[in-house]
């Protein structure tokens, strides 16, 4: 097993000095740091293999399909797809969604049908999900979450009805942390009838996801918060349905045969892959997986856990500092706000010391309204993290406090 000496080690931008002091990045919710498998990986394609992909007989053109062809494997192990071909790669989890959205939604919308979005959501599960509403006929429905960030589901429950044709909702909140009860929402979702997707966005990298138990109709997720490049997408969905969904964007691989009479579209997973993709990001994701893999997502969970109860009791105890998001299950993420300080000028503090959070609503301008708030303060741990990084990051809210208070 890894020391945490030694997972840090795999980790190169923790050795970076920022302002003369060695790097604290706890802004893993934004985008996680990569690992050296992912960056050698990605080094190795450019330098070495690069070359279009499904494309050439040539060498370096099979090799890469193969390469890339694995990652899809790899991933329908990690979340336990039933085929390959369920496993969709796109821009990231933004795009999978409104892939979903756009295909889906286009086709199975109509006046009168409801989707229910949580307040929770990243606008990237809302903003999509309005477009189609405009175009169908169809409306959006909100689900409120209490005090502590948790979803109502009660409320939740009476927002459902026959007309609900689609639950989306994400596994964790990003703003907040909250873990949300997934299974729980599917089962109500599909006691309506009602197709689900569940934005995994900051769940992926942090605890197991099995498709087939949660039994999703779609998950979307993205490579850069699991270590890997940005520029990469996954969509998992159900067969039928994406075998039902018509191509949302046209182009090269999602074809069968072009005429300019009729055009017929290829087998899935490339039906909704038109394009070259970003074939290199899609190599390194293989590697950030495997490497998930070997530290293990219990210890993942467990080690977070650990860095999440030692930050909340530490920031309980900074004078006039209230967490916003105190849900029962919580991911390791603590937003918050000061009395009097602007989020803005404290994590401009906390910059000039090394220290990297986020700032501001973080895309969830609806979750701010809810909580009266314009924005937060956003520290997002992550397993190479460790409890003297928490020390100094108190440090440096109370060194904020002090100079702006
Ligand atoms: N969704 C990302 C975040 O929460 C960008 O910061």
């Amino acid at each position: 097993m890894k020391t945490i000496e030694q997972i840090r080690a795999d980790f190169p931008e923790l050795e970076r000095i920022v302002h003369n002091k060695t790097l604290i990045y706890l802004d893993n919710a934004a985008s996680t740091i990569k690992c050296k498998s992912v960056i050698d990986a990605v080094t190795r394609h450019y330098s070495f293999d690069a070359a279009n992909i499904h494309r050439g007989v040539h060498y370096l053109s099979e090799t890469g399909t193969m390469q890339y062809e694995s990652t899809r494997d790899a991933l329908r192990e990690f979340i336990n797809s039933e085929s390959r071909e369920q496993v969709i790669f796109t821009k990231g989890t933004t795009e999978s969604i409104n892939l979903v959205a756009w295909s889906w939604g286009i086709d199975n919308l109509k006046k009168g049908d409801e989707i229910i979005l949580t307040t929770l959501e990243h606008h990237s599960n809302i903003v999509p999900w309005q477009l189609v509403a405009e175009r169908t006929g169809a409306k959006v429905v909100e689900a409120p979450v209490d005090d502590n960030g948790d979803i109502i589901l009660s409320e939740l429950k009476k927002k459902l009805n026959s007309n609900t044709k689609m639950v989306a909702f994400n596994l964790i909140s990003n703003a907040l942390g909250t873990i949300n009860p997934v299974k729980e929402i599917i089962e109500m979702a599909k006691s309506v009838g009602a197709k689900t997707l569940v934005d995994a966005a900051q769940a992926i990298a942090h605890m197991k996801i099995d498709v087939q138990e949660l039994d999703c109709d779609f998950l979307a997720f993205s490579s850069h918060k699991m270590f890997a490049p940005t520029g990469v997408g996954v969509l998992y969905g159900k067969k039928d349905l994406l075998n039902a969904m018509s191509p949302w964007q046209g182009g090269g691989d999602m074809i069968d045969v072009v005429t300019f009479e009729k055009t017929t579209y290829n087998e899935l997973p490339h039906k909704f892959e038109a394009g070259t993709p970003h074939i290199a990001g899609v190599i390194g994701l293989k590697y950030a997986i495997e490497y998930i893999q070997e530290i293990g997502l219990s210890r993942i969970e467990e080690i977070e856990h650990e860095l999440l109860t030692y930050a909340t009791k530490k920031f309980s105890d900074i004078k006039g500092l209230k967490i916003i998001g105190t849900a029962k299950h919580k991911s390791a993420v603590i937003s918050f706000v000061i009395d009097g300080l602007h989020p803005q000028d404290i994590g401009t503090i906390l910059d000039q010391q090394g220290i990297a959070v986020r700032t501001g609503h973080h895309c969830t301008q609806p979750l701010m309204k809810r909580f009266g708030i314009t924005g937060t303060t956003r520290a997002s741990f992550c397993f190479y993290n460790t409890k003297e990084e928490i020390d100094k990051l108190v440090a440096g809210i109370n060194k904020a406090i002090e100079l702006l208070g």
